[in-house]
């Protein structure tokens, strides 16, 4: 692995074959905003302070023509203003109201009991098995179960959703195919779109029939705005929090005295889920467009410029963080960025904690070390940071 002094940010392969890291440390010193070449370019912002600035700037800075690099790059989201992550003020604001409704405590403290349970008994059964895939065995059914169980997807259709969707986000291959992900992503609309026409007619208490049921903005959506909204849930709650499970599993295996401060009670179950967050950063980056003239930093963005903010280096801010590299699951305060910040910050935030606390707690009480014994193999992505796969033995 090389410390380069430039990186290709537009290549899936930069984040597996080079040190990040120590890039984004040289970036925050030299040059906390600049300009990335390309066809077309973008800028890029290093430091905390302006990442945060920028996610709370919501009237220079536009989501709906897309907040992930690669969909900016070629050409734009087709859902902009009708998904709520891809949408801007007033729209944002009424879809946004319509989704917490839908997120009501009743709501997440069932699926919140589904999750604990569900997790303890993946990790009781594999405990037993020796040797095994963490991520095939334990991750990949957590956050897809958590997501169906919140629109109550029948289980049948769950395995056809976490493939189209691991197909339509990142891959575990270096060649991935662009046009397969869009494809992928068709997939899940249509289903989606399926689902609410059904429920639309014939509603029940979960929260598909809800939001095809309620108004935003004194209308109700449209079928395909609650596709696209249902797609944002998957979308949102299922790779990041199954990368940040796995993360989270690889960080205490590489950190035994850690490991054993969180049996001990020595670290909070809750200051370490946030530490698993910082460390494990699930989206390097999110993006924008400038929608007038602007100052990030010291740089002078123009109005139609692309703007990414790397997550991945805020939350390893020294000026934020002591000893960013350090993992240190009692560290408090811990003000990362894997949430976002502002107006979009991450609605599912609550149910993306209550995974990894469950995850941790039934870990805590039947797993005395965690061994890594093979090669994790890295997932390609310039958004996705973490792993495919990790062979483990829990003891
Ligand atoms: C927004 C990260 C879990 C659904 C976001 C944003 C981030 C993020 C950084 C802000 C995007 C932006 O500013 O453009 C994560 C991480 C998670 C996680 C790291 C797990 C560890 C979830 C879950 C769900 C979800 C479980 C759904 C149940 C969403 C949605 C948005 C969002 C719908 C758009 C919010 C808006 O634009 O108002 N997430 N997320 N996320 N997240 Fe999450």
């Amino acid at each position: 692995m090389t410390t380069p002094t430039e990186l290709d940010l537009t290549r899936a392969s930069t984040f597996v074959e080079h040190d990040a890291h120590a890039f984004w440390r040289d970036v925050r010193k030299h040059r906390p905003v600049y300009w990335h070449d390309g066809d077309p370019g973008f800028w890029v912002v290093a430091r905390h302070a302006d990442v945060l600035a920028c996610y709370t700037d919501v009237r220079s800075l536009s989501s709906a023509r897309g907040t992930v690099l690669d969909v900016l790059l070629s050409g734009g989201d087709s859902a902009g203003g009708q998904m709520l992550a891809v949408t801007d003020r007033p729209r944002h604001r009424e879809l946004r109201n319509l989704m917490l409704r839908a997120f009501s405590p009743r709501v997440l403290g069932t699926v919140e009991e589904k999750v604990v349970e569900r997790t303890s008994r993946l990790i009781r059964t594999v405990t037993r098995r020796g040797r095994f895939d963490f991520a095939a065995d334990v991750a990949e059914h957590i956050p897809m179960n958590t997501i169906c169980d919140l629109l109550s997807v029948p289980e049948a259709d769950r395995e056809k959703l976490l493939r189209w969707n691991k197909l339509a986000l990142s891959s575990d291959d270096a060649e991935a195919d662009r046009l397969d992900s869009l494809e992928a992503r068709n997939e899940i609309i249509g289903y989606f779109m399926d689902v609410a026409r059904h429920r639309r007619s014939d509603p029940g208490d979960d929260m598909i029939s809800m939001i095809a049921t309620a108004e935003a903005g004194g209308r109700p959506l449209t079928l395909e705005e609650v596709a696209l909204n249902c797609y944002s849930l998957v979308l949102g709650g299922d790779e990041s929090s199954r990368v940040s499970a796995i993360c989270a599993v690889k960080a205490f295996a590489e950190h035994p005295a850690q490991w054993q401060a969180l049996r001990e009670g020595t670290a909070a179950l809750d200051t370490a889920v946030e530490e698993v967050l910082r460390w494990a950063t699930p989206a390097m980056h999110f993006a924008r467009t400038a929608t007038r003239d602007l100052r990030i930093g010291d740089r002078q963005v123009r109005a139609g410029d692309i703007v990414t903010l790397w997550n991945t280096s805020a939350n390893n801010d020294e000026e934020v963080f002591d000893r960013p590299r350090r993992f240190d699951p009692a560290r408090s305060p811990n003000k990362h960025l894997s949430f976002g910040h502002g107006p979009h910050f991450c609605v599912g935030a609550f149910l993306g904690r209550a995974e990894l606390r469950a995850l941790l707690s039934a870990l805590v009480e039947s797993v005395a070390e965690i061994e890594v014994c093979g090669e994790p193999a890295p997932i390609y992505s310039n958004f996705l940071n973490g792993h495919a796969s990790l062979p483990v033995a829990f003891h």
